[in-house]
């Protein structure tokens, strides 16, 4: 099989790696990619992830058997909608499904409507009726832009005032754009977050085990909202029935709600899970897989990937076996001043990738035949481990055996496991 992935980080290159170690595969074309997925034997192409009629001509002419997709924005531009009108497989949401992640009202009413257990809320137009419910309302509280704003249109206000500048950040000056000046004010969960996706066909649901996302910036979860600044799993403290729960009162009844709705899922669903006291409750969906929680998972996976896609998308029930034993843990290495103002082209030294530590590379690009910085979250160091404590050993020591000048990466990711 020649497969294509669409995306460019570090996501894309877990799956493209994954979906290269099948005896099945025989080639694994990402576009755009990045240069550091060269180093896996991935084929990376000079296409743009937004260029659908590029991609489609791409994937007749070199017959692929079928694409699959890691970001939300081809996703929501209707990338599955328009292969499927060419007659070429690919695995994901089409478009009118996109929108349990690209509208978090949407979300919100799928829920309410199938008893899916979140956090209250309400949704706002016009800022005056905003203000007023916040002013009248209790702190702390979630204020979210109604549309996409790439993981960063959600404020945990502690103060009115802090919630009262959101609201004007996001509804006045629109800031995430004209389109997301709707806001979505919902009430604050307390307890442990967890990740949980699930390879979903209709009303089909075949979860993933569970893993925890960092998603801010400093040590301690401190600091800004990032898109992730490392993942691990498994999550031993989130009890079984915990997770048991989360599956079938919010994954089973969104997808069926979905088929309902007249919009079916297909694709991986993801649910952001709060472990509240009152049960799991649900944070957010993504109609894709989470980065980076997908470089740590891909390692637990011990079924072919290439296999449970062809399975899915043939309605075969699909196989899915997980390892048992040890953990896989990964530590972004990211460019100073992110998610603000960072530097580029920042020269590299890489660690070894050996059998226990694998690099998987998100905003790197060649220059004169060297891999430089080129975004934000540059890679991420996935290791595998008997315990916590040995994949952590394993990520710093490879890690200080490097020059890091100009790079930050947090050195707490995991402990809650320890
Ligand atoms: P989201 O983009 O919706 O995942 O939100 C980003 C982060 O904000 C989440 O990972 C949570 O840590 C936090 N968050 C979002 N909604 C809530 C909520 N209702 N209560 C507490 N924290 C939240
Ligand atoms: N790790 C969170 C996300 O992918 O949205």
């Amino acid at each position: 099989m020649k497969l294509l992935v669409v995306g460019g980080g570090g996501r894309e290159h877990a799956i493209a790696n994954k979906l290269l170690s099948s005896e099945q595969v025989e080639t694994v074309f990402c576009a755009p990619g990045n240069a550091g997925m060269k180093k896996d034997g991935i084929e990376v192409l000079e296409i743009d992830q937004s260029d659908h009629a590029a991609l489609i001509n791409f994937a007749k002419k070199e017959n692929i058997s079928w694409t699959i997709v890691g970001p939300e924005i081809p996703l929501f531009n209707g990338i599955v909608d328009d292969f499927q009108a060419e007659g070429l497989k690919i695995f994901g949401p089409s478009k009118a499904a996109t929108l349990i992640e690209a509208s978090k009202e949407f979300a919100k009413e799928l829920m309410v409507k199938n008893k899916i257990p979140t956090s209250d809320y309400q949704s706002f137009g016009d800022y005056t009726s905003a203000s007023k419910y916040i002013e009248q309302g209790i702190v702390p509280v979630v204020i979210k832009a109604d549309g996409l704003a790439a993981g960063k249109g959600v404020v945990v206000a502690e103060t009115k005032e802090e919630a009262l500048n959101a609201l004007k950040d996001m509804m006045l000056d629109q800031k995430y754009g004209a389109l997301n000046a709707r806001v979505v004010i919902e009430e604050y969960l307390t307890g442990e977050e967890f990740s949980l996706m699930a390879f979903v066909k209709g009303d089909k649901v075949y979860p993933m085990v569970i893993s925890q996302d960092h998603k801010r910036l400093l040590e301690g979860d401190k600091g800004p909202n990032t898109g992730g600044m490392g993942a691990y799993a498994p999550v031993p403290h989130i009890a079984e029935s915990i997770v048991k729960e989360a599956v079938e009162r919010i994954l089973v009844p969104a997808a069926v709600g979905m088929v309902e709705n007249g919009t079916p899922f297909v694709g991986i669903l993801y649910a952001g899970v709060m472990a509240t006291d009152e049960g799991p409750k649900t944070i957010e969906f993504n109609a894709r897989f989470g980065d980076p929680e997908t470089q740590v998972l891909m390692n637990r996976l011990e079924s072919d990937l290439a296999q449970v896609i062809t399975d899915l998308l043939e309605d075969n029930e699909p196989e899915l076996i997980w390892k048992k034993d040890g953990v896989s843990l990964g530590v972004v290495v990211a460019a100073e001043g992110y998610p603000e103002n960072y530097q580029k082209s920042i020269p590299l030294t890489l660690p070894e990738s050996t059998e226990s530590v694998h690099l998987y590379f998100a905003g790197v690009k060649e220059e004169a035949g060297e891999l430089v910085s080129n975004g934000g979250r540059i890679y991420l160091v996935e290791a595998s481990g008997e315990t916590m404590k040995d994949a952590q050993d394993n990520i710093y020591r490879a890690l200080a055996s490097v020059d890091t000048t100009g790079c930050v990466y947090r050195t707490d990711i995991g402990n809650k496991a320890l």
